[in-house]
């Protein structure tokens, strides 16, 4: 009887403990899975960087990334595509190889972001040669001249150290430029830093972003999108990539505006009167 009491202890000991168990050994599988995915795309990254880019193939991958970046790839105010031309080369490979070890989830880019279209950590090197060196445009989305104002003092506290002074970035730590991209993409992306959704995140950043409430956000977000990419990375008025003349662009969807006609002079002197 005892015997029977014990074992069934032992029984709803077990049973209770089993989901437990389950749970541990499944975080074990969890961690080594997403520790297996980070290490894969920093092996990449180290492979890539040590390659002679080839801007003739990237120019050619990069065909099929102009389906969603356009040829000039400089994203959307609506903050669906970034800003991507410009970037800094290694943050742009940093990305490649995290997006397609599963280390950034981003689904709609993840196919070609795949072996399938880049084969190869050659062609990832090639083809962020390729966008690193496309001009930019300064005409990005913007938050308000207000919130920018008080954002100031919050970048210079908080984001400078890591992305610069023009939120230029740092090329051999990887560390994103931020100047000149959108309003909208900024917040996103930095919405899913602080709450962990962007798994490659920078850890000494989260913790730097965690007090800020959403209002911070916005007003450093809006001041980071004021920051004007160097006039020797603009493209000129009116640009269009030449490696590219035959693309059909859909005019109404483009992101394109008449005020690319205004001189970035024009433009800073907007931002000193608010
Ligand atoms: C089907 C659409 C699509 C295609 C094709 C595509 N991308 Fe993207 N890409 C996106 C989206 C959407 C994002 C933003 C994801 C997010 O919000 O996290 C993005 C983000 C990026 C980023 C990260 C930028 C940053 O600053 O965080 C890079 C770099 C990039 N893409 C490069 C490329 C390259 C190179 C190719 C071609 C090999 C390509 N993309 C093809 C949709 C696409
Ligand atoms: C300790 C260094 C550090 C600090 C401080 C820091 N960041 Fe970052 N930040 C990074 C790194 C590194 C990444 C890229 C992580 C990755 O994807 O590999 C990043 C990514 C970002 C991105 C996403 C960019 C993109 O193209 O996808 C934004 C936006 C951003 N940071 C804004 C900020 C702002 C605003 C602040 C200040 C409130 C800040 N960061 C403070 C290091 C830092």
């Amino acid at each position: 009887m005892l015997k029977q009491k014990i074992a069934s202890k032992k029984k709803s000991l077990w049973r209770t403990c089993l989901p437990y168990v389950v749970g541990i050994f499944s975080l074990i599988g969890t961690t080594a899975a997403a520790q297996s995915s980070s290490d894969m795309a920093e092996e990449e990254y180290e492979a890539a960087l040590k390659l002679e880019p080839n801007l003739n193939n990237g120019r050619t991958l990069y065909g099929q990334c102009a389906v969603c970046h356009d040829p000039e790839g400089w994203g959307r105010r609506s903050g669906i595509y970034p800003q991507i031309a410009g970037q800094l080369p290694n943050v742009i490979i940093k990305q490649l190889a995290d997006i397609r070890a599963g280390n950034r989830g981003n689904p709609m880019m993840y196919p070609f972001a795949s072996g399938k279209i880049l084969k190869t950590a050659q062609d990832i090197t090639d083809v962020a040669a390729y966008v690193s060196q496309l001009p930019m445009t300064w005409d990005n989305g913007k938050g308000s001249h207000s919130r920018a104002k008080r954002g100031k003092p919050i970048y210079e506290q908080y984001c400078i150290d890591c992305h610069g002074k023009q939120g230029e970035g740092d090329n051999k730590e990887h560390i994103p430029m931020i100047q000149g991209q959108h309003y909208e993409y900024l917040i996103r992306q930095f919405e899913w830093i602080r709450i962990g959704r962007r798994q490659n995140a920078d850890d000494e950043m989260i913790e730097q972003i965690q007090s800020f409430h959403s209002g911070e956000m916005y007003d450093v977000l809006s001041y980071v999108s004021h920051l004007p990419p160097p006039e020797n990375k603009l493209a000129p008025d009116d640009w269009i990539n030449p490696d590219f003349q035959k693309y059909s662009r859909d005019s109404e969807d483009q992101f394109r505006s008449s005020t690319q006609k205004l001189s970035i002079r024009e433009q800073k002197k907007g931002l000193q009167k608010d």
